[in-house]
């Protein structure tokens, strides 16, 4: 199992519609954010020739596609991703055991290079009480399903800041991967469980994964920048 990172990164989600416009972006952002986040509207728009190009414009690759069907389906997608060189991926961890550990064996069954198999937890949209049929918490759930994520043998977990502190002190060395990062005053948008970057890294996050609040604004770079110096600062604090 992976240790959790010493210094947490910064992951820019490129959740535009266009591949001009996510290279764009991407070009602009160099240097500042190591990793980029492909999720299913990019993917689905562009397919893997992209992923070559933010390769090679040095970013680690995230492709965030959030596998979820049977394990031998979920197990083939997975080797698929490893080929074409992506970093980390994202599988559901309500896949459940069986899923989850045929991800890992199709990934440790590879020769080369071996992405991360994130597991997602609890989705950020999710306000308490919006789960069908979950009658835990948010946090609650996360954090039952992080300790199955750890069983079977994930990297890490996708789950929001606010549950990246107990999770981490449950499941030591398990990596928390944290979206629905805002810093102060950005809007919330659809997300409902938010974090500053701040008081993600503060909660033991690894990954901060943020998309709007550098892909809308004014100066994408600049708010990257800036989410990178509280970052740090936070790191200095801890
Ligand atoms: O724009 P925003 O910063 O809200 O983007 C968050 C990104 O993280 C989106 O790409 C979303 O799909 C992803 N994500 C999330 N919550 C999860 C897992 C992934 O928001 N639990």
């Amino acid at each position: 199992m992976t240790k959790a990172l010493s210094n947490p990164q910064l992951v820019v989600a490129l959740d535009v519609p266009h591949t001009s416009v996510a290279l764009t972006l991407a070009r602009t952002l160099a240097g500042t954010a190591p990793w980029c986040k492909v999720g299913m509207e990019m993917f689905t728009h562009a397919g893997p020739a992209l992923l070559e190009e933010l390769a090679g414009l040095g970013y680690k690759i995230f492709l965030d596609l959030k596998f979820y069907d049977i394990p031998h389906t979920v197990a083939q997608a997975v080797k698929v991703a490893a080929g074409i060189g992506v970093d980390m991926l994202t599988l559901h961890c309500q896949g459940g055991e069986r899923m989850c550990r045929a991800a890992r064996e199709a990934v440790s069954s590879l020769p080369g290079k071996k992405p991360l198999l994130f597991g997602v937890t609890v989705l950020t949209s999710f306000a308490p009480g919006e789960m069908p049929g979950v009658s835990e918490s948010p946090a609650d759930f996360a954090l039952t399903l992080a300790k199955g994520a750890q069983m079977w043998g994930l990297d890490g977990v996708v789950c929001s800041g606010h549950e990246a502190s107990g999770i981490k002190a449950s499941c030591p060395g398990l990596m928390c991967l944290c979206p629905g990062i805002r810093p102060p005053g950005s809007a919330v948008d659809d997300q409902r469980r938010t974090m500053t970057p701040a008081h993600a890294v503060a909660a033991g996050a690894d990954y901060l994964v943020v998309g709007r609040p550098i892909i809308a604004a004014h100066d994408p770079r600049a708010a990257a920048e800036q989410i990178l110096a509280d970052m740090t600062s936070a790191v200095a604090g801890i």
